[in-house]
């Protein structure tokens, strides 16, 4: 069975997390899909950024949710992974589907609960035409319920990390997904059959590691989330860094 590579941040591991760097170098290497992760800005802009706070990524300080679109287009997001990418902007939701034309997985991190992400990403996916090519996901269950209540037919994926899988399958049904998003110690033989047996499919995150690549593909997964894409797929172009990329070690 193919094992679906989705470049998690982008190619995160050779390139600066959520830019359009990483996307591009994720989709040249044939990636199958992108991951990333969207918050909204002071002025409810949909920005792709992972922290709640723009310290560990840009040149800014403080939370995601305190600045408005234009303060965060002033920031620089490439910089802080190596000086070659200095220049790299956060980009919006808008510029990221725009930019790449592959499926793309949107994982919505509410500020809080119910500050409207999810009607607001839902909006640009549906503007950019790109419906059929996005699946939601979010630790946040309430974020994923309000969704389903909005689009009966967006394709939804329960993101899970420590709990009992079997209650992932349970908000699973409940939210009508098809698929879930396992944390890897979480992707057991066991939990990978009782998904299946659930009807739903199961990609598992954050997979940097040939072992454990090895693992789930004869284990059944559907899909993996890796920083390094390049390393699960033979169409790598040479070239994966620019010069002064440092050397990354895995990250979970
Ligand atoms: O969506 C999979 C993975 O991205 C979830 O964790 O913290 O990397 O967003 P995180
Ligand atoms: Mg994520």
């Amino acid at each position: 069975m193919r094992c679906l590579v989705i470049a998690h941040r982008g190619a995160s591991g050779t390139h600066p997390e959520n830019t359009i760097a990483a996307f591009r170098r994720a989709v040249d290497v044939g990636a199958g899909m992108i991951e990333l992760d969207v918050q909204l800005t002071r002025d409810r802009h949909v920005v792709v950024i992972h922290d709640a706070t723009l310290d560990r990524t840009t040149d800014g300080r403080g939370p995601v949710s305190a600045v408005t679109l234009a303060e965060l287009r002033r920031l620089d997001a490439g910089g802080w992974f190596a000086p070659g990418f200095a220049g790299e902007r956060v980009p919006t939701l808008a510029e990221v589907l725009a930019a790449v034309p592959v499926p793309v997985n949107v994982e919505l991190k509410p500020a809080r609960d119910d500050d409207g992400l999810e009607r607001c990403a839902l909006g640009e996916v549906e503007e950019a035409g790109a419906i059929g090519r996005v699946v939601f996901s979010s630790f946040a269950a309430a974020a994923l319920e309000r969704l389903r209540a909005e689009a009966p037919s967006a394709d939804v994926a329960v993101l899970w990390e420590h709990d009992p899988v079997p209650h992932a399958i349970l908000l699973a049904e409940r939210v009508n997904a098809r698929a879930l998003h396992l944390r890897k110690d979480a992707a057991t033989p066991a939990a990978l059959s009782a998904a299946r047996a659930a009807g739903l499919a199961v990609r598992v995150w954050t997979v940097n590691a040939q072992a454990d690549f090895d693992r789930l593909v004869a284990a059944g997964a559907d899909g993996v989330f890796t920083d390094f894409p390049e390393r699960f797929l033979h169409n790598a172009p040479a070239g994966a860094a620019r010069a002064g990329t440092p050397p990354r070690t895995d990250l979970d």
